[in-house]
């Protein structure tokens, strides 16, 4: 089975990670028409912004009809938790029409951390012990604090909570009260099941995985920055910065990665039946060498996909074809070896309260890149009487290549003093720590 040559397309989602995903598909030949919804100021460079809720699937299904859509790519996560693959394949009128993503029931690889670590156990996926507690055992939750882990203590709350829902704390007795916290409501319904893990010590990286539920091909690897401050400090934020290659993802180290970590992912995904065209996103820890999976997300990486995909060189739509109708492994994957990297600038006060409505100036015109190469994202932005301004907390990811990480920071930095709004703000260390 194949895509039609050209290919109208349905992209869900309104942040940076989307805007890369629709420049990159606005560069495909394959493209006919492409539709982003609810897209942001910078998307409608790449296609048509349309006022379609991704939560709302009814609408969807009348939008996809009227427009003659040939395929649905799913940004982020909540909607596929909530079940549009199912929602599409239920329906006679629109099971033809692929969703990028996995099921409702796949996407508790991310939905549900209980749900991701007993599927690395029942498959051999290196991954941190760990003990699942419920209001019904805390007892036991908090003897397995005191006697079966060390300090640092980890606490997650099983469900989504918006990247919010892990605690790693230093003292036991905090940590016990923390578990009680949690399962009383600490994070709403996600913290009603707590799973306790056993600390890992080390340098994270994020792995990206396409898969049509038998074959797979591994994308560029990425590190991002979460904390808001310079040298990885302050609260935890969406993401304020990625580079990818990242160097110690060595060729032995991703050896490692697809032997130990992939394979038997996708190997456990076609053993257990389960419907899985999509983008899987491992979040890991080099462990002196070994890599641990710290967690599974459904979905590509944010700010990772604004350098993951930049570096792809390859078409897209060849790729989505892949996946959607199993024949990815007749798909290649170029890669450029060059280094991207993405700087994200951010309302002043985010990851706490921040203003909206910000004019934006400065902002190359029209298609997305600037003159020394630079392209920018655009991750919460929104049009006001015909201006760009601000609309969340991480405003615009500005992405750009170079023969090494201070090379293409450089040209991100470059282009950042050139944008002005109230209260611009980014971390001006990326890529520093792999130096
Ligand atoms: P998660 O939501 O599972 O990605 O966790 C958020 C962050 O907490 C991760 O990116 C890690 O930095 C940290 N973390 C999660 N689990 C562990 C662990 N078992 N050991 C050390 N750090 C962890
Ligand atoms: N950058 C981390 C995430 O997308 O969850």
């Amino acid at each position: 089975m194949k895509l039609p040559q050209t290919v109208n397309i349905l992209l869900l989602g309104s942040g940076g990670r989307e805007h890369a995903f629709a420049w990159k598909i606005a560069q495909s030949e394959r493209l006919e028409k492409l539709y982003i919804a609810p897209g942001n100021a910078g998307t409608r460079n790449c296609g048509v912004n349309v006022d379609l809720d991704p939560a709302n699937f009814p609408a969807l299904k009348q939008f996809v009809l009227n427009n003659y859509i040939n395929l649905v790519v799913v940004g982020p996560e909540q909607p596929l938790v909530d079940g549009v693959k199912d929602y599409f394949l239920n329906d006679p009128e629109i099971r033809h029409i692929p969703v990028i993503g996995p099921s409702q029931e796949a996407a508790q690889l991310e939905g549900s951390k209980e749900y991701a670590k007993a599927f690395m156990a029942r498959h051999g996926v290196p991954t941190a012990a760990y003990f699942t507690v419920t209001p019904e055992n805390v007892e036991q939750g908090c003897a397995f604090l005191a006697e079966k882990v060390k300090a640092p203590y980890v606490l997650k709350a099983d469900g989504l909570a918006a990247g919010k829902g892990v605690l790693i704390l230093n003292d036991l007795q905090e940590a016990q009260q923390e578990l009680r916290a949690m399962l009383d409501g600490k994070f709403g319904a996600a913290s009603k099941k707590v799973v306790i893990e056993e600390y890992l010590s080390g340098i994270e990286v994020s792995v990206f995985v396409a898969t049509d539920g038998r074959s797979y091909k591994i994308l560029p690897e990425a590190k991002d920055y979460k904390r808001v401050g310079e040298g990885d400090t302050g609260l935890n934020t969406g993401g304020m910065g990625a580079v990818s290659p990242v160097p110690f993802a060595t060729p032995e180290f991703m050896e490692k990665v697809r032997t130990r970590i992939v394979e038997p992912t996708v190997r456990g995904i076609q053993e257990e039946g389960l419907d899985y065209t999509g983008f899987i996103f491992i979040g890991l820890m080099n462990c002196g060498g070994d890599p641990m999976v710290i967690e599974y997300n459904v979905r590509m990486g944010d700010p990772e996909t604004e350098v993951v995909l930049p570096r792809i060189t390859s078409d897209i739509i060849d790729l989505f074809e892949g996946i959607a109708h199993q024949t990815l492994h007749e798909k290649t994957l170029e890669i450029t070896p060059q280094t991207a990297a993405t700087v994200v600038c951010v309302s002043g006060g985010y990851p706490g309260s921040y203003p909206k409505g910000m004019v934006i100036e400065g902002l190359p015109e029209g298609e997305a890149s600037a003159p020394n190469g630079s392209v920018v994202f655009h991750a919460g932005t929104a049009l006001k009487n015909g201006e760009v301004v601000t609309s969340g907390g991480r405003v615009l990811a500005v992405t750009s290549f170079g023969n090494s990480i201070p090379e293409a920071t450089q040209h991100s930095y470059q282009t950042i003093d050139r944008i002005q709004y109230d209260g611009k703000y980014c971390r001006r260390d990326i890529g520093r720590d792999l130096l």
